[in-house]
């Protein structure tokens, strides 16, 4: 098997454990600097992964009902979402927009046959045209949409699967919220000193910061693949290591 076939082996075989919840399973996918930067700043793009890494993004993307990123990402990158790198087919556009800030020309919603789903809780949001889906949810206390309601009406729709892309504010969000199930994360040798993917958790208790058990990695071309079940509660970890073979 070589690495795409093992993250996909592997991550459909945790997916089938969980399908029995009321919200869809998440893998939270995304490429870092070695020194954890996703860009240099908030804003402004920065293509890290090289192309075998490129390609499993696309890949993971066809393995997904629904890929999801914060509106941060829409107006700074503009992003497809759609598979272009590999054979599968798209999946559902869904952009965390509280404010409905997303502009009417936004690739990712004339791309896809799918009607991008925008999730605001703003009460004047109205589609600003036939390609976009506008569904209302409630507020959390920082006035985002509330990321457990998100996923319950996700599932409603049936969503049973969802990649997480970014930015690093909805990374932290889905984190702080214990909603990520797995993660695979593209580490390229580039040291940037930039935007960070993870702010701070607010876990009072050390002990319960996320940790990735198993943990498996591989190399892509130059880029390190990273990929495991990301755990809650206190596991032991290091005797679940495990480093796949290079494929
Ligand atoms: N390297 C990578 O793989 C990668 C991937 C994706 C993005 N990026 C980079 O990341 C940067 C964007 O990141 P970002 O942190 O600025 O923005 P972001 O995470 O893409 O979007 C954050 C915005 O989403 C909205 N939102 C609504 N509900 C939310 C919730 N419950 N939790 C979190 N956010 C919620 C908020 O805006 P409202 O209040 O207006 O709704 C929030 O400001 C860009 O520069 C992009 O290039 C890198």
């Amino acid at each position: 098997m070589n690495l795409n076939q093992q993250i996909e082996s592997w991550l459909l075989s945790q997916r089938a454990q969980l399908v029995a919840r009321d919200r869809p399973f998440v893998t939270l996918s995304y490429a870092q600097s070695w020194d954890g930067s996703i860009t240099l700043q908030s804003g402004e793009p920065l293509a890290l992964s090289g192309e075998p890494a490129m390609q499993l993004t696309h890949h993971l993307r066809s393995l997904h009902d629904g890929i999801l990123v914060g509106i941060g990402t829409v107006l700074s990158d503009d992003p497809r979402l759609n598979v272009r790198q590999w054979q599968g087919p798209d999946p559902q556009p869904i952009v965390l927009d509280a404010q409905f800030r997303i502009p009417p020309g936004a690739r990712l919603c004339h791309l896809s046959d799918k009607r991008c789903w925008v999730l605001t809780s703003a009460e004047t949001a109205c589609p600003v045209d036939s390609a976009l889906e506008v569904i209302r949810l409630p507020g959390d206390s920082a006035g985002r949409v509330s990321l457990h309601d998100a996923l319950g009406e996700l599932k409603q729709r049936g969503i049973n699967s969802l990649m997480v892309e970014g930015g690093a504010n909805v990374i932290t969000g889905f984190l702080k919220q214990k909603l990520v199930d797995a993660i695979v994360l593209t580490v390229a040798p580039r040291l940037v000193g930039g935007y960070k993917a993870v702010g701070d958790l607010q876990f009072s208790d050390r002990a319960a910061l996320p940790k990735i058990a198993p943990v498996f990695t591989d190399t892509l071309g130059s880029d390190v693949i990273m990929w495991g079940k990301v755990q809650y509660d206190n596991v032991a970890g290091d005797e679940d290591a495990d480093h796949a073979g290079a494929s």
